[in-house]
């Protein structure tokens, strides 16, 4: 078990596969961003390593990230090597959903639980703009490729930037009338990259939520107003979803945290908002026991930092969020 020194449980593990991206959204990186050359990201072998590690020190859930985790080259056996790892319970994805008609069902078929997949718009020349080339149409097709392979519930993610979706906010909670689906508005976070946009245009939930119910009405709460995993979530009177506010900035869960990440290139990020992090991917290749990476990680996970310090104007400038993937 892996626990800090605040008496947290962590076991939950959000893997970034790479922090490439087939999309360029402007909040997230700049369009003539860098990658990181493939050859100081984890390799396959060594992903299926660590997440058998993790599971040894009882880490159940998994969640793939970017960048845009489909793109990277055998995703459908990453996965399934991931969930035949004795001890992983759940293994689900956050994807912008481009090659979802193609992946859906072979990553099903893999033993993926769930997707979340990101749409911060219903105006296709919007989420051009947003995306910098990305077709709406792709999405579409693929969260129904989703639904259809029984990737469900369904998790629509919308972060909002003032200037760019603030008037989309209500039709796309109007989704839920319709489709059984979460549809959940995210905080616009700072990291490098970006950051003056970044702080520049967020919304805060509140005010996400005071937009949302000045179109369709007032939003019932769900499970008596707690907390969902990081989202708060509410209800359209009659509607088959949800709504979910995920207020990281304004309203940080960091008493409930459970997660740490490893980044694409191999480093266990303690929190997503702080620049602390272990090298573990080094160590490995220079030949580091397992017993000398399980001290690693137990040690970092000990050292997780509390939470933010946003307020305090501290922002995470080691990375952008296309190295961490949320
Ligand atoms: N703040 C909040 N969310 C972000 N995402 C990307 N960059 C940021 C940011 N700066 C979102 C994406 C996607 C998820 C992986 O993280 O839109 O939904
Ligand atoms: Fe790619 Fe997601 Fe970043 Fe958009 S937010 S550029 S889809 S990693």
């Amino acid at each position: 078990m892996a626990f800090d020194h605040y008496g947290r449980k962590i076991h939950y593990l959000r893997i970034s596969l790479t922090d490439h991206c087939n999309l360029r959204c402007v909040y997230c990186m700049p369009e003539d961003i860098v990658f990181r050359p493939n050859a100081e990201l984890m390799q396959d072998d060594e992903i299926l390593l660590f997440a058998r590690l993790f599971a040894s020190l009882g880490f159940d859930k998994i969640r793939l990230t970017g960048g845009e985790p489909t793109i990277r080259a055998h995703v459908v056996d990453l996965v399934r090597g991931i969930v035949q790892t004795p001890g992983i319970r759940t293994v689900t994805m956050t994807t912008n959903g481009l090659l979802l008609a193609k992946l859906a069902r072979p990553l099903a078929e893999a033993g993926l639980k769930r997707v979340n997949i990101s749409m911060d718009t219903l105006d296709a020349e919007k989420f051009r703009r947003l995306t910098r080339w990305g077709s709406l149409e792709n999405v579409w097709e693929g969260i129904y490729a989703a639904e259809a392979a029984g990737l469900t519930p369904i998790k629509i993610n919308a972060v909002v930037a003032a200037d760019y979706n603030r008037e989309d906010v209500a039709n796309l909670a109007r989704l839920t009338l319709e489709h059984p689906w979460q549809v959940r508005f995210i905080e616009l976070m700072p990291f490098s990259g970006p950051t003056a946009f970044q702080t520049g245009q967020m919304v805060t939930a509140a005010e996400i939520q005071a937009g949302v119910e000045s179109i369709l009405g007032p939003l019932e709460p769900v499970n008596g107003g707690e907390l969902d995993g990081e989202a708060r979530l509410y209800r359209l009177p009659g509607a088959l979803g949800d709504v979910g506010f995920i207020a990281s900035v304004s309203q940080p869960f960091c008493v409930a945290c459970t997660r740490a990440r490893l980044t694409a290139d191999g480093r266990l990020r303690l929190c997503l908002l702080r620049e602390k992090e272990v090298d573990l991917l080094t160590p490995l290749r220079s030949g580091a026991s397992l017993e000398d990476l399980r001290r690693l990680i137990l040690d970092g996970i000990w050292e997780k930092p509390w939470g933010h310090a946003l307020a305090d104007g501290v922002i995470p400038l080691n990375r952008a969020m296309s190295e961490i993937g949320g």
